[in-house]
């Protein structure tokens, strides 16, 4: 039996902001349970809902040494469908209505747990063969575990993996700031290591001591190496292009699915959308207040509101957009200027354009199951979630061949008669409007022809079957070494 451990920030139903929790929640699930044991580990952050902090168990507590103080750690451990997800309790250190917060707190907050991770392994007699890492907020793992094994024998032979989610979020703060937090010595702060342009920076850390690198999307590990791309990190992408691969994500197929899902107004199966599936969006037209019209093309968007998306490309086309025959809705927080540019358009647009700046799951499959066609023209995007669901929910996805998207959205060609979307190629906001508008040519004049695209999208898989097996096979490879 090989153990995994996930050391994660985020993981569903617990705590989410975006894709990472979608990835951590529900990957596990999917590996051969007679050959991998997974289990995740996470903070017990006091935001997590109550519900789930009442299930949780007391397993262990130990005091770790912490900025020349001792602090408590409790472990905390709940199952779940299988799975066995261990808490990292602090109530001071996972305070706060929300998993992250300044970039101080939350470089102190990760690095405790990441500590904590390791420290608690001996406590619970348990050696995982591999630590997954994922993201910047568990960068500190292979560092710690590369400063730990010089002591303790205990942890020889773990090997470790970090995924990157999103190159974008690093970790960084000051040298000094972190030689204070981390407790870990000078050594550690060289350029081959922590540093980099002149501060520390936990996700380096993560790239350089991991025994493998993987990202999100084949595309987007090739991606990074560029600088366009790279976060000022593609010099170092390239150095450790060996032990880097691309694994795209899948979704939760069971959490995900129109046939089953009770958060939707009428389900819906391959073989009775093209009946059922425009009940959810009259029944969504008239929750939002949208003109009720069955046939209207309905434009999907949910997302966190930031540059990252795209949202610059559709501020500068909104008002021409809107001039077309569509109803746009939107659920997404973040920042304010996107927050306050889709209050304007619904404003201006009433009928026509509902925007629902707020956070919640059962909007989200709402919206996924009711629109025609969802809109993600990323700037950048390592996978994206999102146009996998729409694509499950027959509502194809437009978006900009790049990363995750190129690689899961095939472009519908007209001669050809393949395809399970629409995609443009440059950053472009005009080009993007174009795509759209050619999109709604074929929902308004070829009806037919989107409704066999509509039946490629729904029947591609993009369950966790396929890259659960890569990740297995990347897992053999490191411990047969
Ligand atoms: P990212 O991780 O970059 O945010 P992904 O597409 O990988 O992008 O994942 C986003 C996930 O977060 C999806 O599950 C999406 O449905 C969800 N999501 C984003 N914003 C909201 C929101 N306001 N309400 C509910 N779900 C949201
Ligand atoms: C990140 C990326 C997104 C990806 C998700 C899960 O948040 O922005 O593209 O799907 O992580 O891997």
């Amino acid at each position: 039996m090989k153990k995994i451990l996930f050391a994660t920030s985020e993981a569903v139903p617990f705590i989410k902001t975006g894709g990472l929790a979608d990835v951590a929640g529900s990957l596990p699930k999917y590996f051969d349970e007679k050959n991998y044991e997974i289990k995740v580990i996470l903070p017990k952050y006091m935001c997590i809902k109550e519900e789930w902090r009442n299930e949780m168990e007391y397993v262990t507590h130990f005091y770790m040494d912490w900025k020349w103080s001792s602090q408590y750690v409790g472990i905390m451990k709940l199952e779940l469908e299988g799975i066995t997800f261990y808490f990292v309790d602090n109530e001071a250190m996972f305070a706060g209505q929300k998993p992250y917060s300044d970039a101080k707190w939350d470089n102190e907050k990760f690095a405790f747990f990441s500590k904590a991770i390791l420290c608690a392994l001996p406590v619970l007699d348990y050696h995982p063969d591999i630590i997954h890492c994922h993201d910047w907020q568990t960068g500190l793992v292979p560092v710690y575990l590369d400063h730990l094994r010089a002591w303790l024998g205990f942890y020889k032979g773990i090997k470790t993996v970090m995924t990157i989610h999103n190159l974008k979020f690093q970790g960084v703060w000051s040298i000094d700031g972190a030689k204070e937090i981390t407790g870990l010595p000078d050594y550690y702060f060289t350029s081959d290591k922590l540093e980099a342009y002149g501060d520390s920076n936990y996700l380096k850390g993560g790239i350089v001591y991991a025994d493998r690198v993987t990202t999100v999307s084949n595309t987007y590990a090739e991606e990074i190496k560029t600088p366009f791309y790279g976060e000022k990190l593609d010099g170092l992408m390239n150095a450790r292009d060996n032990v880097l691969s691309g694994i795209v994500n899948g979704l939760d197929y069971t959490d995900w699915n129109p046939a089953t899902d009770d958060r939707i107004a009428k389900r819906f199966t391959v073989d009775t959308f093209r009946k059922d599936k425009v009940k959810n969006k009259v029944a969504l037209q008239r929750e939002l207040g949208l003109e009720e019209n069955p046939k209207a093309m309905m434009i999907g968007i949910v997302s966190r509101l930031t540059d990252q998306k795209g949202f610059d490309l559709i501020a500068h086309v909104m008002d021409e957009l809107c001039q077309d025959p569509i109803q746009i809705v939107v659920l997404g927080t973040g920042e304010e200027r996107y927050e306050n540019m889709f209050r304007h358009f619904a404003y201006k647009y009433k009928g026509k354009v509902a925007v629902n700046i707020f956070y919640s799951d059962a909007m989200s499959h709402k919206i996924y199951a009711s629109c025609d066609a969802f809109l993600m023209p990323s700037l950048f995007e390592p996978c994206g979630l999102s146009q996998l669901m729409s694509l499950r929910y027959g509502t194809l996805p437009i978006v900009r061949e790049t990363g995750g998207l190129k690689d899961t959205v095939e472009a519908y060609d007209e001669t050809a008669k393949t395809g399970t979307g629409f995609s443009f190629a440059n950053y472009n906001a005009h080009e993007m409007l174009d795509t759209v508008r050619y999109a709604e040519k074929v929902f308004y004049e070829k009806k037919r022809d989107w409704n066999k695209i509509v039946e490629r999208a729904m029947k591609k898989d993009f369950s966790w079957n396929n890259s659960a097996r890569q990740y297995e096979k990347l897992y053999d490879e490191l411990l047969e070494k």
